[in-house]
């Protein structure tokens, strides 16, 4: 899309979906936004930021406001970041750095999947302050040369997620014929063949320039390819994870690690104790356990369990308004994921860098209009209000 197409008709984080619908063949884009069985926790995860309501401030001269936010060591532009998100490369040509690219040029933090399509160390050379994401199983001999290819690379900020011992019940991606590794089929050449625009952008363009796309970076070495009749990708010994091996990642890992997918106070008194370096509250988009609690509703008891332990939340976060709220309510930063994935298929990195803006600038304006300078103020005075039970959604006044 062009940049003037987007300015006119992309108004805000919701609109990239219709966009990237038409852009991506019906299996990817299914993946993106899909979430599991009765989609219960995705539908919650909205819903948790629609139980608050705001009480504002007047006259308090917002004139000097500023939405800098200070996160494991550095000062970013706005207190939101973008989550980590597998196969950005199917979304778009080389998706995984016009992703880290984008958050780099808008000084905001990046998490890359450990199920990216571009090599890590690559992506680590493009924007040296990414986040890495890792799936790691419960066994030393896996996850330790894992941890040594990371560090080799240059990140220094990674992150575990806990929140996924087994795959999830994704009948979604049954019913639009999703698979990793994707099956090339008769299905696939038909769903492939009405989105000219991603067959001729993404997916010739990645096979002429860089070749069969792979998992890069799921272990020490290369994973499955991502196109395969006949590859399974290696899911082994993930539900064998325990608190023993974060507690032998940590003594290991000389950076900054980050826990994400926890939901109970007591496991983020665990991350406490071990000597975490923060914590992202998640329930993994409403992807993994159909029914997990959204994070937004836990925010307050497990801050009482998070000492200094910076506390971050995803899920749901779609509005300037919605980033403010998990502030006030004590988060140090919230993630996006779909959201931006989908400005990634709508108009690669120039998507992504709308999105950012369109954000900052709710933020911005948002902040004003609380009648608060920073985001410290919101935090520690009353600056919401909890109404019981999510109103029903609203009806957009112009379609
Ligand atoms: C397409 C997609 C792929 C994802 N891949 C990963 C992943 O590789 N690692 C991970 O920790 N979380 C992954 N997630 C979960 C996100 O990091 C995040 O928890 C979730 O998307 C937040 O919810 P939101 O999409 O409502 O903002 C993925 C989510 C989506 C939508």
């Amino acid at each position: 899309m062009s940049p003037e197409r987007l300015a006119l008709q992309i108004l805000c984080l919701n609109d990239f979906e219709a966009a990237a619908r038409a852009r991506l063949p019906r299996p990817i884009f299914g993946y993106v936004q899909g979430a599991v069985e009765d989609n219960l926790s995705f539908r919650m995860n909205a819903d948790a930021f629609r139980q608050y309501a705001f009480i504002t401030r007047t006259l308090t001269d917002v004139s000097g406001r500023d939405t800098r936010r200070h996160l494991l060591g550095k000062t970013y532009a706005s207190p939101f970041g973008i989550c980590p998100m597998g196969l950005l490369g199917l979304s778009c040509f080389e998706g995984d750095l016009n992703m880290v690219g984008a958050a780099r040029d808008a000084d905001v933090p990046c998490i890359i999947s450990g199920a990216s399509m571009i090599p890590m160390e690559e992506i680590a050379r493009h924007a040296p302050h990414t986040w890495f994401q890792a799936y790691v199983k419960g066994n030393p001999e896996s996850y330790r040369p894992m941890l040594a290819r990371i560090d080799a690379a240059g990140f220094r900020t990674l992150v575990i997620t806990v929140d996924i011992p087994v795959s999830a019940n994704r009948e979604n991606n049954v019913r639009t014929g999703f698979t990793t590794p994707l099956r090339p089929g008769l299905r696939l050449c038909m769903d492939v063949a009405t989105r000219p625009r991603w067959l001729f952008g993404t997916l010739l363009r990645t096979l002429a320039k860089r070749g069969m796309p792979y998992f890069e970076n799921s272990f020490a070495q290369r994973g499955a390819p991502i196109f395969s009749r006949t590859a399974s990708r290696d899911f082994g010994e993930r539900d064998t994870l325990a608190w023993s091996h974060l507690a032998d990642m940590r003594e290991r890992w000389k950076g900054r690690l980050v826990l994400k997918g926890v939901l109970a106070p007591d496991d983020v008194d665990a991350a406490r104790r071990l000597g975490m370096d923060g914590v992202i509250l998640s329930n993994h988009g409403g992807r993994q356990l159909d029914g997990a609690v959204s994070p937004l509703h836990m925010l307050r008891d497990c801050l009482g369990r998070a000492g200094a332990m910076p506390l971050m939340l995803d899920g749901g976060v779609r509005r300037g308004s919605d980033v403010l709220k998990a502030v006030a309510l004590g988060a140090r930063c919230v993630f996006i994921g779909r959201p931006f994935n989908f400005a990634l298929a709508t108009a690669g990195r120039a998507g992504v860098a709308h999105a950012i803006d369109l954000l900052k600038r709710e933020i911005d304006r948002d902040l004003a209009m609380l009648g608060a300078n920073d985001l410290d103020q919101l935090a520690c005075r009353a600056s919401l209000c909890h109404l019981g039970r999510a109103p029903e959604p609203v009806p957009p006044m112009l379609a």
